[in-house]
């Protein structure tokens, strides 16, 4: 990654597009305080990742691209036990909406050998939302998910940046990003193409023309079309 500054501002859903290898994973990892950045700062909800790692993983929240869950603890299992790491307090009156949202309420008592892939992914992500988490990261949030699954998970994440939260998110369904959110930062073997509002970034490169969609902006700024940027 080169040189790579960005400031997402609480309400702000921001989408990190590129193509394969362009580095999102790897800034999505740097954020959540998994990996070092080389050099630079990243500050969390005002905390600094690396002077206050505990303050700032508080805050936040990172979905990574494959699920990784506990062998061995069923579905309710799983969400007292994240809610004992971040001190969630009454844990359960908090859990059952949550497992209603994400559809999980018949799977209480299975674990996840018995889940689907997108089941897998939902029980994550219940997880993951249970210490309330003022800034969240997901890693291709919508694969994997069936048509109902991904209303009902744009709903969630529109509904969470209007609550005021901050949230990335990296995906290839350019046309689906298009409706969370509400700016874009275009990455290309590591380094920012464009970054801003979804309309700004829009306008950048669309020479002029009106209605061109995200993905063909996609192209011509990553060099897969031949219309002039
Ligand atoms: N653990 C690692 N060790 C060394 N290099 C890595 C590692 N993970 C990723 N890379 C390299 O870093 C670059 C960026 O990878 P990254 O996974 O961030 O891309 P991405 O934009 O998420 O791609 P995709 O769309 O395929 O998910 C690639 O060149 C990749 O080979
Ligand atoms: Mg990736």
């Amino acid at each position: 990654m080169r040189e790579l500054s960005f400031v997402v501002q609480p309400g702000h859903v921001l989408g990190l597009v590129g193509p394969n290898g362009a580095g999102k994973t790897t800034t999505l990892r740097c954020l959540a305080g998994i990996i070092p950045p080389s050099a630079g700062t990243l500050r969390i909800a005002g905390h600094d990742l690396a002077a206050d790692p505990v303050g700032a993983k508080r805050q936040l929240a990172f979905f990574p691209d494959e699920p990784r869950l506990f062998d061995y603890l069923t579905v309710r299992q799983h969400l007292a036990f994240v809610a004992r790491l971040y001190g969630v307090p009454d844990h359960e009156a908090l859990a059952q909406p949550l497992l209603e949202e994400l559809e999980l309420s018949g799977k209480a008592d299975q674990l996840p050998s018995e889940l689907s892939r997108g089941m897998k992914q939902k029980l994550a992500i219940a997880c993951g939302l249970l210490h309330s988490p003022r800034v969240i990261f997901f890693d291709e949030p919508l694969t994997g998910l069936d048509p109902l699954g991904i209303r009902r998970m744009k709903d969630s994440i529109l509904r969470r940046a209007r609550a005021g939260a901050t949230i990335v998110l990296s995906s290839h369904l350019l046309h689906l990003l298009e409706e969370v959110c509400s700016h874009v930062l275009i990455l290309k073997q590591g380094e920012k193409i464009a970054d801003g509002t979804l309309a700004n970034v829009v306008a950048q490169f669309s020479n002029g023309e009106t209605g061109v969609s995200l993905e063909e902006i996609f192209l011509r700024a990553t060099g897969g079309s031949t219309a002039a940027p």
